[in-house]
């Protein structure tokens, strides 16, 4: 049981609020391994709908929905993924892939903050003649870059990298996690994002505030199959309605209060800038994610998240830096708690 006060590890924190809690009491469910729960049903119909996909898969978690979205989408054991090295597909999930699929990754470097350009990738598409050995099968795309800096991918750049793809005959997948806080923040329709790409996912967890679960879209040909991946790699649950029941109450309120998270994250963001001059950029917070360089502090990334702690705020060290998240628990009052740690941490 953690001790603080106010939690800004990760949007993944949220609990789920009164209404979704009445919500999963009374709702409706069957077995979802037969298809046959309703609210399941519903959710996975409401998640195609807005992301303008035939059909989509409810499931477990963010890593089962890409996991099996790579698994779809891959045709070879040793074959390359394409991806932004601090993506989550390329770091965090990365012995999934190779455990599960025998996925490898081929990484791009980007730009630093998360995003790779069309011309990076057309470059890693190129075929290695003479040896044919490097084949990739697949491009994945991050928006936003959950460790890179919160940051939103230029639909542009989406567009220019699904041509390159569409050239060499591969396929984008999108892992859009957190697709929403993307939109709230470019204005870009989640859909207008998600027809870039063959397949995408994102979850009704983090900052949606749902307890529980993902989603997967794609063709229905593509869903029918992602079914089958879903029981083998163990995510055939059965009565889920009721995570169901919290995920649409999720989709439905959620997207609309997330420039909250985006407004909190920019003022915490400011004012860790000033209090301690170079650990970060104040423009460079676009969502609901703040990363600050602790060595402007002179200290180690742990021993500010340590520090930060024994005041009742928490924080996570991601690429090396102190990164706070922004969310639904997150109030006007939790920011300025964690400001007040900042400028306690700063007098030493
Ligand atoms: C960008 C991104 N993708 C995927 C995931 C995996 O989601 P989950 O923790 O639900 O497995 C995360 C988790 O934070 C994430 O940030």
């Amino acid at each position: 049981m953690n001790s603080f006060r106010v939690d800004l590890r990760s949007d993944t924190v949220t609990k789920p609020s009164a209404a979704m809690r009445r919500a999963m009491a009374e709702a409706e469910v069957g077995d979802d391994w037969f298809g046959d729960d309703p609210t399941v049903n519903r959710l996975q119909e409401r998640a195609a709908e807005i992301t303008g996909k035939e059909a989509a898969v409810f499931v477990p978690s963010g890593t089962m929905a890409n996991q099996i979205a790579l698994r779809l989408h891959f045709t070879g054991t040793g074959h390359l993924v394409v991806a932004e090295p601090q993506s989550h597909v390329a770091s965090t999930e990365v012995m999934s892939s190779a455990v599960l699929s025998g996925i490898a990754y081929k990484t791009v470097p980007g730009d630093g903050r998360g995003r790779i350009t069309a011309d990076q990738v057309s470059f890693a598409l190129e075929p290695d003649e003479p040896y044919d050995v490097e084949i990739a099968d697949l491009v994945c795309l991050e928006n936003t870059s959950g460790h890179a800096g919160g940051t939103v991918m230029d639909v542009e750049d989406f567009r220019a990298i699904r041509k390159v793809a569409d050239e060499a005959g591969v396929a984008v997948h999108l892992d859009g996690a957190r697709i929403f806080n993307a939109s709230a923040a470019s204005g870009v329709d989640v859909a207008e994002y998600a027809t870039e790409a063959d397949t995408l996912m994102f979850c009704v967890s983090k900052g949606l505030g749902a307890p529980i679960g993902s989603l997967v879209c794609g063709s229905a040909e593509q869903m029918r199959e992602g079914r089958r991946i879903k029981i083998l790699f163990g995510g055939a649950w059965r009565q889920a309605g009721v995570l169901a029941a919290a995920g649409l109450i999720a989709l439905e309120e959620g997207p609309g209060r997330l420039h909250e998270d985006h407004e909190r994250a920019r003022r915490l963001g400011a004012a860790v800038a000033e209090i301690v001059p170079g650990s970060l950029d104040p423009g460079s917070v676009e969502t609901n994610m703040v990363f600050a360089d602790a060595e402007a502090l002179g200290m180690a990334p742990l021993e500010a998240t340590d520090r930060l702690e024994e005041q009742g705020v928490g924080a996570s060290v991601v690429s090396g830096k102190v990164r706070m998240v922004t969310h639904i628990d997150i109030t006007d009052e939790d920011v300025e708690t964690a400001i007040a740690a900042w400028r306690a941490l700063a007098a030493g």
